[in-house]
């Protein structure tokens, strides 16, 4: 009787797993937009393999808010803007697929030349 809880308990566990990581693919999907593109903020263009390693390239990519995926040439453009935060860049393109990042990392300071890592305040 007891080991016949333990297995339900296994079952439902992996059920509400399988569950979870659904919901969370169901949100990546919402998040991409088939046939725009955000124009006039580059940072990087890259060639990748599909739109999921674009998005990981923009995942590591200090300022990366959002890409464009061209999926034709597999051309990855990574922007430092979304369509949200500025709508008149939104361009209509049947060719790309645009992708908000979900989790932003902030972009790089700026460098200073030999201010950084000079270790010297002029004394
Ligand atoms: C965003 O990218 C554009 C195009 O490369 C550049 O001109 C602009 O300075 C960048 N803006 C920010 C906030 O980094």
């Amino acid at each position: 009787m007891e080991s016949l809880v333990t297995l339900l308990i296994t079952c439902f566990s992996v059920l509400s797993v399988q569950l979870t990581s659904r919901i969370t693919e169901a949100q990546q999907c919402q998040a991409s937009v088939d046939g725009i593109s955000l124009s006039g903020h580059v940072m990087s263009t890259v060639v990748v393999d599909d739109i999921g390693s674009c998005s990981d390239k923009c995942a590591v990519t200090p300022g990366c808010q959002s890409i464009n995926f061209y999926m034709k040439s597999s051309l990855c453009e990574l922007n430092n803007k979304t369509v949200e935060n500025t709508p008149s860049h939104k361009v209509q393109n049947n060719r790309a697929v645009y992708f908000k990042n979900p989790d932003p990392l902030p972009p790089e300071p700026v460098r200073r030349g030999i201010l950084l890592g000079s270790g010297s305040r002029g004394e």
